[in-house]
């Protein structure tokens, strides 16, 4: 019987806030940030390295959590998806895959949205080859990634300031969680 590994202390930053939790020292960062963490945004497809769903930005690069040790990457900085957006308000890359179509299922999009960021951080003038290059390890087998590519394109825009980012569908509510009357309201009809 294999013995069991020892637990330790894993802290990092996840999505700006800082998270410390125990875990298995052998424990793998899919695991981790899915069961522990709570960001159920990063997708287990394939576990294998090969389909991209897992994909998160480990302090600025795109990686894939199905293949990386938690360990090895305590003290970073761990972007999932939920932490793309500011708030309210979605990221440009995701305004442009909701406006061009390159939002596919929430399996795979998740993993496209990660790389594509991480893409653009480093890089606003992305050639059409440097964008497939970058979604290269992600995979949808449902449709072609034409929108993907044209969704990204029109984000780099967005990020070298030639295009103003969508208005948001609504701003955020002032108080998101306003108490409700001392009384419950009855629906019309309904006398009290
Ligand atoms: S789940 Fe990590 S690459 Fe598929
Ligand atoms: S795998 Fe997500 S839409 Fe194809």
């Amino acid at each position: 019987m294999t013995p069991k590994a020892p637990s330790e202390i894993w802290s990092a930053k996840v999505n700006g806030e800082s998270v410390e939790v125990l875990i298995p020292s052998n424990a793998i960062l899919l695991d981790v940030l899915r069961d522990e963490v709570g960001t159920l945004g990063v997708k287990r497809g394939c576990d294998l390295g090969t389909c991209g769903c897992c994909t998160v930005m480990i302090d600025g690069d795109a990686r894939l959590s199905c293949l990386c040790l938690a360990g090895q990457v305590s003290g970073s900085d761990i972007i999932t998806v939920e932490g793309l957006s500011d708030g309210a308000h979605l990221a440009p890359i995701q305004t442009c895959f909701a406006e061009h179509g390159g939002s596919q299922c929430g399996f795979c999009t998740p993993g496209f949205l990660i790389s594509a960021q991480a893409l653009l951080t480093t890089n606003d003038s992305p050639s059409d080859a440097e964008i497939c290059s970058a979604i290269e390890g992600n995979l949808c087998r449902c449709t072609g990634y034409q929108q993907i590519v044209d969704s990204i394109r029109s984000a780099a825009e967005i990020h070298r300031g030639e295009v103003e980012p969508a208005s948001p569908a609504s701003d955020p509510h002032p108080n998101p969680h306003p108490e409700g009357p001392d009384q419950p309201s009855m629906p019309p009809g309904h006398a009290r």
